[in-house]
């Protein structure tokens, strides 16, 4: 009797497997988990940063600990890549689609495509000029404008009651990138109450280490006083930092220097005395992320802008705060 009960639990047992197999566990189509796990389509900017890859890990970790299925792309800086990516989410049926914009513009078809699929939208660390906001459910990340005018506010203080003008010059981010547009805004609102502070060349530098490496050579070459090097994040500061070097002057001494971020090696830069200060941006977006896809999947409303706490950095605050630093 007990053989027979057996054997006919192992015959269940096979069964439902094969009916699984039949059409329940295909996530590639239907774009729901195996076992009833949320979907999540995530499009990346790309790896063009060490605060990217930071980003990138927070978002990946944290889905797996939450529980959700990521599906990740890599837009390799393109935003027709994104755009690609997030019409591939549309057809596979995810839950939610979180993006981080390579630029602010031109994503309206795309997100309505979105929402006429009844899938919510979540922008993370960067914002897009979309007029109609009921595009997307909510935008998680930095204020940029405020981290320009904090860069901007240490060198007011830095250069108040001194005579002489200073020649800053500055390295942007991607261009029509959010953070590029806010920090050049915050900066040149913040230092225009001091007319001795003067931005004499601004350029991008893509976010890289390597052009930020090339432009500062050149304006190097073609500007003989460079007083001030403000660059958008640490990755072109640090690129910048070897075309000074290399150019027989001192990086933090002889030009001064201001960055955003704060990862690992821009914060040894600071407290190597190589970077002056650097105002902080944190890439540890995922936890935060992963709440409000559940919140939106559980059908609630999350706010529609939620602001990343984040300080600042003077070379004795890095010195302190470098060994706790993940990443
Ligand atoms: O959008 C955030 C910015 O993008 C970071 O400051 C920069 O390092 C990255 O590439």
């Amino acid at each position: 009797m007990l053989k027979r009960l057996s054997v006919a639990m192992v015959g269940a047992v096979l069964l439902s497997s094969a009916l699984a197999g039949c059409g329940g566990g295909d996530d590639s189509s239907s774009g729901s988990g195996s076992d009833d796990k949320i979907v999540l389509g995530f499009s990346q900017v790309g790896a063009e940063s060490g605060w990217r890859t930071a980003n990138t890990k927070s978002i990946q970790d944290s889905a797996k600990a939450a529980g959700i299925e990521l599906k990740f792309a890599d837009a390799q800086g393109k935003q027709e890549n994104q755009i690609t990516a997030i019409r591939s989410f549309i057809t596979q049926k995810v839950d939610v689609i979180a993006f981080s914009p390579v630029v602010t513009s031109g994503w309206d078809a795309v997100l309505k495509e979105a929402k006429d699929a009844g899938i919510p939208v979540i922008l993370t660390d960067r914002s897009v000029d979309s007029q109609d906001t009921s595009l997307y459910v909510s935008f998680l990340g930095s204020d940029f404008v405020e981290e320009g005018k904090k860069a901007g506010q240490w060198l007011v203080d830095q250069y108040k009651g001194k005579t002489g003008t200073v020649n800053i010059v500055e390295l942007q981010g991607t261009t029509g990138a959010a953070p590029a547009i806010d920090r050049q805004k915050g900066f040149a609102d913040t230092i225009a109450s001091d007319p001795n502070l003067k931005v004499v060349k601004s350029q991008t530098g893509d976010f890289t280490r390597a052009q930020g490496k090339t432009v500062m050579e050149t304006f190097l070459q073609s500007t003989p006083k460079i007083d001030v090097l403000y660059a958008h994040n640490d990755d072109m500061g640090l690129g910048a930092i070897e075309a000074i070097e290399a150019a027989g002057k001192k990086p933090g001494t002889d030009i001064k220097i201001i960055t955003v971020d704060a990862v690992k090696d821009g914060m040894t830069a600071l407290s190597e005395g190589k970077i002056n200060y650097i105002v902080e941006c944190s890439p540890l977006l995922g936890p935060q992320l992963m709440d409000i896809v559940k919140q939106v999947k559980s059908g609630g409303t999350p706010e529609k802008r939620i602001l990343t706490k984040e300080t600042t950095f003077t070379q004795e605050q890095a010195k302190t705060e470098l060994p706790n630093r993940q990443y």
